[in-house]
């Protein structure tokens, strides 16, 4: 009897984003449900072209969040709305528990864009005072390694992705867990956000 009241009063407490969020990912079975995002995410979520994300080694949670953020708008993607229309939220937690444990390519920074990599570790580090921009790597880990589940891997991230998504955050565009990046993306000049994502991309 109480055992019966205890869970009632817990599910009554969670929101359905958390029932989600409690779901147990079966990492066998989203490998077979992520032969469909291989075309564009690379087959072990390394993607080869620049303008898609990797997915490999991404922090437990933030994937299946992302993907119920596309199905419901909330995150504006056609691509991505059309792929996440017909997953369910044990789907997602699959494909979680599949790419979270997959290998990450490491970035590189070519010869030529060493000077804009400082710049970009600087920014990353330190933030910048004078626009209140915050420190990446108090959210994003000194590696770029992320914090599950909120704050997402970016270390290696491909550039090409990283700048679009910078830009989404600034314009209103994508508005993500409590707007935390469109506050700091719209205090961000547009060399600012060359410069740290040619570091990010090269982090390890
Ligand atoms: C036709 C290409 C394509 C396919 C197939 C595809 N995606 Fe994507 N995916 C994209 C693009 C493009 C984006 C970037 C969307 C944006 O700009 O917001 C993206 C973004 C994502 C993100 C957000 C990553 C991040 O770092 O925030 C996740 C998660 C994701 N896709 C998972 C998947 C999964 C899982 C599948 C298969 C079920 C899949 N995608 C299939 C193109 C694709
Ligand atoms: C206070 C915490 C915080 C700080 C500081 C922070 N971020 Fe973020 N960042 C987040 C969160 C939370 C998200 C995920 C947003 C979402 O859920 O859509 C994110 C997402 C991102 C993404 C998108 C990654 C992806 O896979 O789609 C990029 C790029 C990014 N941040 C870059 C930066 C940069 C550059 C800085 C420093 C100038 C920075 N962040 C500082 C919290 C933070």
């Amino acid at each position: 009897m109480i055992r019966h009241i205890v869970l009632g009063a817990c599910l009554a407490s969670l929101s359905m984003a958390s029932l989600a969020a409690s779901l147990i990912g079966d990492a066998a079975a989203g490998e077979k449900k992520a032969e469909v995002c291989a075309a564009c995410h690379g087959v072990d979520g390394n993607s080869t072209n620049p303008s898609y994300p990797n997915l490999a080694a991404q922090v437990p949670g933030y994937i299946a969040d992302q993907l119920a953020q596309f199905k419901s708008g909330e995150r504006e993607n056609a691509l991505m709305a059309g792929i996440t229309a017909g997953l369910s939220e044990q789907d997602m937690a699959d494909l979680d528990a599949f790419y979270i444990h997959q290998v990450p390519r490491p970035g590189a920074v070519p010869k030529e864009e060493l000077d804009a990599a400082r710049r970009g570790e600087r920014l990353y580090r330190g933030g910048y005072a004078p626009m209140k921009v915050a420190a990446c790597m108090s959210c994003h880990g000194p590696q770029g390694h992320g914090v599950p589940r909120r704050f997402p891997r970016v270390s290696g991230q491909n550039r090409e992705y990283l700048k679009s998504q910078l830009w989404a955050f600034k314009s209103g565009k994508r508005s993500g867990f409590r707007s935390i990046m469109s506050k700091i993306a719209f205090r961000m000049s547009e060399q600012q956000i060359d410069d740290v994502t040619v570091y990010m991309h090269g982090l390890k």
